[in-house]
């Protein structure tokens, strides 16, 4: 098809370009026929321009113009006028092209939606026909954004001295974290490969190759269950540095969030980042991840009820694992009704709490609770002095006999009061870094500890001789970028050392044997000369999405999955054909 040469994007035009002859391509906005008028807004990329066919304007091109409707595919051009009725809602508001050559590349069949920014759709629709969502001009702007991003971690890791290396998509399957994605092997009848969780190993084999600083914008594939924040195929900033300790992982890795923040929102963020630790976290926000944003703090208070004849706290705190805490809702009595109250009890037990104890005092100073009445004056005096509860205040108590409970549940809550206050400060980003991660967590489907990073992940020095007598004690030199109260990042000083690597697989409850089938390569590979090495990945769409205060993942994605993982454009997954089951040696067990 012989087609006009674009010679100017149609969000560009503005007046200093009035007497100019120009050529713009896109798809169309709208067509309005105003009789002896038609004006039509074009569309690319960069913004919409107004075409104009008037009087002057040739027969047949104004007949042309007459048919033309929404999202065809115009090339058009004309001279840059300036325009009657001007917008000065869009930059292009002042000036018109007067069309004089108009050529109809692609008709449109009228699509199931309007592309504006705020066509009311819902998602589904939207990601079925998402070659036409991403048509609308947030989707093209958070698109571009990410491009950015993308663009200016390669040029600060280059800048550093990373040297990006492509690690391979079809790996072996070392199930330890989520599930791995399988890809059956036609060669090899009854083998798989694996869709890597991450480019862990590799990137530490790139090391011991002796690249000293790797990059790598990497694609990770877990099969998971699917939250807000999560995709089952999502992309990493992934980096590792040899000779390097935490410190200078923590030092890369905030100079690039202080730069894309600059590049891209314009936004100063001081460093260095402040650090707390896992266990401090824990204490006072509930969360590995706290939004400090908002305080609202968990408060201890186990010693007001020590000696409490009330059954439900008294347990709680009798018990060498359990615990009792509260937070303050400063200022919200009058908006939460019992109803309310009642509804947040319900919800939180999805944490794992039994129930939630709240008082509710009254801007009169009345109260009414749902425990006081089972404590003594004195205790309650105490307790409500400890959490310096004042008029209009709720305080809200969650108890347990495991105090994982009571943080899971009140960190939570904590997040839910403040968007339903609406107290969070969203005038800047809360960037910090959680430290000092306990090294296993206890896997009750798999009754063993499991690495809470991964089996590579160093101990504390002091505490390896308690890696095999008290594997919950020990803790690890890892370390998560949190931003707005979500795990942007995560990395770790990976252990060099055979000796401590074989004592880590002890701990995980792995014989000699298991070790080796699973990652021999690996073990045999730091027998060959091992730089001390650490590093860390930004999980990219997450970064995104929480810096473009998106509420979900998907919107930050050009083409993503929904929560079954199915990808509702194309359809995937998808049965194939007995051909392909047979090549593969493939039996299908049981149709659903
Ligand atoms: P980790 O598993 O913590 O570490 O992942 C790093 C970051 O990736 C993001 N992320 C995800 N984003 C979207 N969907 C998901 N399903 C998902 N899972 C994780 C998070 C997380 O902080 N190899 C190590 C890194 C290292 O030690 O260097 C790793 O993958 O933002």
């Amino acid at each position: 098809m012989n087609f006009l040469k674009r010679t100017i994007y149609c969000g560009d035009l503005r007046v200093s370009d009035i007497g100019k002859k120009v050529t713009v391509c896109g798809w169309v906005q709208r067509q309005r026929d105003l009789g002896q008028l038609i004006f039509i807004d074009l569309r690319d990329r960069t913004g919409i321009v107004q075409l104009s066919f008037n009087e002057k304007t040739s027969r047949d091109i104004f007949d042309k113009a007459f048919h033309i409707r929404a999202e065809f595919v115009l090339c058009a051009s004309g001279t840059v006028v300036e325009r009657s009725s001007k917008n000065m809602e869009i930059p292009t508001g002042e000036i018109e092209i007067d069309v004089d050559t108009l050529q109809i590349l692609s008709e449109s069949q009228t699509p199931p939606f309007e592309i504006l920014n705020d066509s009311n759709v819902n998602e589904e629709l939207r990601l079925k026909y998402r070659y036409l969502d991403l048509r609308r001009p947030d989707m093209q702007n958070k698109i571009i954004l990410r491009h950015k991003i993308v663009k200016a971690a390669r040029d600060y890791f280059d800048d550093n001295g990373f040297i990006e290396v492509e690690t391979p998509i079809l790996i072996k399957s070392t199930p330890e974290g989520a599930r791995d994605y399988l890809v059956p092997s036609r060669v090899f009848p009854g083998e798989f490969f694996a869709l890597p969780q991450s480019p862990q190993m590799y990137k530490q084999l790139t090391m011991l190759a002796g690249f000293d600083r790797y990059m790598q914008i990497a694609k990770c594939f877990r099969d998971e269950d699917l939250r807000a924040d999560r995709q089952p195929e999502f992309t990493q900033i992934d980096l590792e540095m040899s000779f390097a300790d935490e410190n200078d992982v923590m030092a890369i890795s905030e100079g690039f969030i202080k730069k894309i923040y600059k590049d891209v929102l314009n936004i100063d963020i001081p460093l260095p980042l402040q650090r707390m630790t896992y266990s401090e976290a824990m204490e006072r926000f509930g969360s590995d991840k706290p939004d400090l944003r908002f305080g609202m703090e968990l408060v201890d208070v186990t010693q007001e009820l020590k000696n409490t004849q009330f059954r439900v706290f008294a347990s709680a705190v009798n018990s060498p694992n359990g615990a009792v805490k509260a937070i303050v809702a400063k200022n919200a009595s009058d908006k939460f009704t019992r109803k309310a109250i009642d509804k947040l009890t319900h919800w939180i037990k999805a944490y794992g709490a039994m129930g939630l104890a709240w008082t509710k005092i009254n801007s009169d100073g009345s109260s009414s609770s749902s425990y006081e009445k089972f404590l003594s004056q004195d205790e309650t005096a105490a307790l409500r002095d400890r959490v310096a509860a004042q008029n209009n205040d709720i305080i809200f108590i969650v108890s347990s006999d495991n105090k994982q409970v009571v943080y899971d549940s009140l960190g939570a809550l904590r997040c839910e009061l403040a968007k339903q206050l609406n107290i969070i400060d969203k005038s800047k980003p809360s960037l910090l870094w959680i430290t000092d991660f306990p090294l296993f967590e206890y896997s009750e489907e798999e009754d063993r500890y499991v690495s809470k990073h991964h089996p590579f992940t160093m101990p504390f020095e002091e505490d390896i001789d308690l890696l095999c007598s008290h594997p919950e004690k020990t803790r690890a030199i890892a370390y998560d970028m949190i931003l707005n109260g979500n795990e942007i990042g995560g990395g770790s000083v990976r252990i060099s050392q055979p000796d401590i690597q074989e004592k880590m697989f002890n701990a995980l409850g792995f014989s000699q044997q298991e070790a080796y089938d699973k990652f021999g390569y690996l073990i045999d590979a730091f027998k060959f000369g091992a730089p001390p090495h650490a590093g860390l990945a930004f999980g990219l769409d997450r970064l995104i999405m929480i810096m473009l205060d998106c509420d979900s993942i998907r919107d930050v994605i050009a083409y993503p999955k929904v929560a079954s993982s199915a990808e509702l454009m194309s359809k995937a997954p998808s049965a194939v054909s007995q051909k392909q089951l047979d090549e593969l040696g493939i039996c299908i067990k049981s149709e659903k």
